[in-house]
């Protein structure tokens, strides 16, 4: 099978899955969704990413209809069904079908698709392009912790970065309070210590940026969530976006502000040489 796809306990190819025109996702956005990636045909850190997705379960008062486990060999089941060595899973649960209300619907089921698409694996440190970003306002509510499909702020934002030549924008809020990116979590070095916005509201409460706090703590590097703003990002000696997509990223710019040479900076440098020694040790981790 080339794309397995997943929707409810029936397997799929993903280009002839089929969805109610009356799914709730589909026409409020009333889902919620994680992205996990795997090497080797082992999910990285899919635990976290399952924790998460009970989180925003918990805060849009929807019941998961699957226990962790039995995702957890579902999602195994379809890696490998597809035959891939690296890619992603996409997971996704909506408040069901139902008739269309604001309303939540009384007697209708959550439903829950799952697919998984190949992806390159890590591409070797000196082929990792530092990005260009541009500075965008934060035009997101105010409960961006939840991994909900309502996405279409941080789409606006990142066209709008593409069309600018940035891969990626550096959010902030009034008072130019810098939150994440449009898919990803930021961070930067400011007078010698890491620096990132604390996992409030604010912001989505990312894996990977939760893997390289866990590499700064065990590497003794300073850091502070704190959030930082743009007038102190122009002191910025390094600034990187962590992702599920993305993993560990340097910036070389931002907006008309250029990032000091050597890049990556020494302590991206570092959180990426870790990073990939934690993608490698993950085939001994018993997600599988
Ligand atoms: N996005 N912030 C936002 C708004 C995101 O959408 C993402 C991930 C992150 C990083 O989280 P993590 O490290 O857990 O991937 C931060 C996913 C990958 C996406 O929408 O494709």
């Amino acid at each position: 099978m080339q794309n397995p796809a997943w929707i409810d306990g029936v397997v799929v190819e993903l280009s002839s899955a089929k969805v109610s025109l009356e799914d709730r996702a589909y026409l409020f956005g009333d889902g919620i969704y994680e992205v996990v990636r795997f090497y080797d045909r082992y999910l990285f850190f899919l635990a976290a990413h399952l924790d998460r997705l009970e989180n925003s379960a918990r805060a849009i008062r929807l019941l998961l209809p699957y226990r962790k486990e039995e995702i957890t060999t579902v999602a195994n089941e379809l890696i490998n069904k597809s035959g891939f060595e690296n890619g992603y899973l996409y997971l996704q649960v909506t408040r069901g079908s139902a008739m269309r209300d604001h309303l939540f619907p009384e007697s209708t089921a959550p439903s829950m698709i799952m697919y998984v698409r190949e992806m390159p694996p890590l591409a070797p440190l000196e082929q990792v392009k530092p990005f260009h970003l541009v500075a965008l306002p934060d035009e997101r509510w105010l409960n961006c912790h939840i991994k909900t499909v309502n996405l279409l702020p941080n789409l606006l934002a990142r066209q709008r970065a593409f069309e600018s030549g940035a891969a990626e924008a550096v959010l902030y809020r009034p008072g130019g309070i810098v939150t994440e990116g449009t898919r990803s979590n930021i961070f930067a070095v400011i007078e010698g210590v890491v620096r990132t916005h604390p996992a409030t509201n604010l912001i989505l409460p990312g894996i990977s940026r939760q893997i390289v706090l866990d590499i700064l703590v065990e590497q003794g590097l300073l850091f502070n969530e704190v959030a930082f703003t743009l007038e102190e990002l122009q002191k910025a000696t390094e600034l990187w976006v962590t992702s599920t997509n993305m993993e560990v990223n340097p910036a070389r710019s931002v907006d008309s502000l250029i990032l000091p040479e050597p890049l990556p900076g020494p302590v991206c440098l570092k959180l990426m040489k870790e990073f990939r020694i934690r993608v490698a040790a993950n085939r001994n981790r018993m997600e599988k």
